[in-house]
């Protein structure tokens, strides 16, 4: 297992004084190469669960290991350095920046280097840059083809770009870091049917191709079972079913009480 999710509880006090248990002991492996969905209703924690993984939310209590590592004392920024990406809910690309500056702020630094380098020695930041840029071009071109516009369109302010080619460029731009793990929240949320078969795809064979292990939370059932391999079910706090994809979504509780067939 490259994530192990154990017991995993969280609860609120509401205005009213009541105690919430949103989470009350999720239990999740996710084996290293493969893609899992994570599906459930709307406010049943999908969310949280991965704000808990990268290191946002901290009162909960349980254990988070990636590769046996406990990641519940560790930043954000420390998690994401293991080698944990993420795609935020909703979140696009920042419009004012170029494709390239996006795919750039993406790529992150595990090897340690000193930050300040940068300011010491010009020329290592003209190398270093200009490999990152190869690497981006190289990214684009992999997903999307020689020639694709997003390479011609390298230095346009991603404003230019459509929500679903923002959504795509955001999932591309995760292979900018040496992440091993992905967590992708919604990647079709709002994107046509189109851009659907490209994400699929590229989501596809970013785990194949790149050896990534991919957790995504999805509404989209028909992509679900074409993307993702395991599947599990949370509801009432807990991760009421797991197993493979079609047996998942077909199962009579999943069907009833998220799919409401
Ligand atoms: N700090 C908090 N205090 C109180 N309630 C909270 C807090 N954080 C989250 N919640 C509630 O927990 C619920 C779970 O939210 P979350 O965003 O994880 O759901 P989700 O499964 O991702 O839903 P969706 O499918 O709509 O994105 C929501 O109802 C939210 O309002
Ligand atoms: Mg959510």
């Amino acid at each position: 297992m490259i994530l192990e999710l154990k017991d995993i509880q969280l609860s609120f006090t509401n205005a009213r004084k009541e105690r919430f248990h949103l989470l009350s002991g999720v239990n999740l492996g996710v084996q290293e190469g493969e893609i899992t969905a994570l599906i459930g209703g709307n406010g049943a924690g999908k969310t949280t669960l991965f704000n808990i993984i990268s290191g946002f939310q901290k009162d909960y209590t349980g254990q988070v290991l990636f590769k046996n590592t406990d990641l519940s004392k560790l930043a954000p920024f420390q998690i994401s350095r293991c080698g944990i990406g993420r795609l935020f809910q909703g979140k696009q690309l920042m419009g004012s920046l170029t494709i390239l500056e996006n795919m750039l702020m993406a790529s992150s630094d595990r090897t340690g280097e000193f930050p300040f380098s940068y300011l010491v020695y010009p020329r290592f930041l003209k190398a270093k840059e200009s490999e990152k840029t190869e690497l981006a071009v190289h990214i684009l071109e992999t997903l999307f083809g020689k020639g694709c516009k997003y390479v011609d369109m390298l230095h346009h302010p991603a404003s230019e770009l459509s929500y679903g080619e923002q959504r795509m460029i955001a999932i591309a731009r995760l292979l900018m870091g040496e992440n091993e793990l992905l967590l992708l929240d919604e990647p079709t949320a709002g994107v046509n049917p189109v851009y659907n078969q490209t994400i699929a795809r590229i989501i596809s064979e970013m785990a194949r191709d790149k050896n990534l292990t991919i957790l995504m939370i999805e509404h989209n059932m028909h992509f679900v079972r074409e993307v993702a391999s395991k599947c599990a079910f949370l509801d009432e706090g807990k991760i009421a079913v797991y197993g493979e994809t079609n047996a998942v979504i077909d199962n009579p509780a999943v069907r009833s009480s998220y799919l409401g067939l």
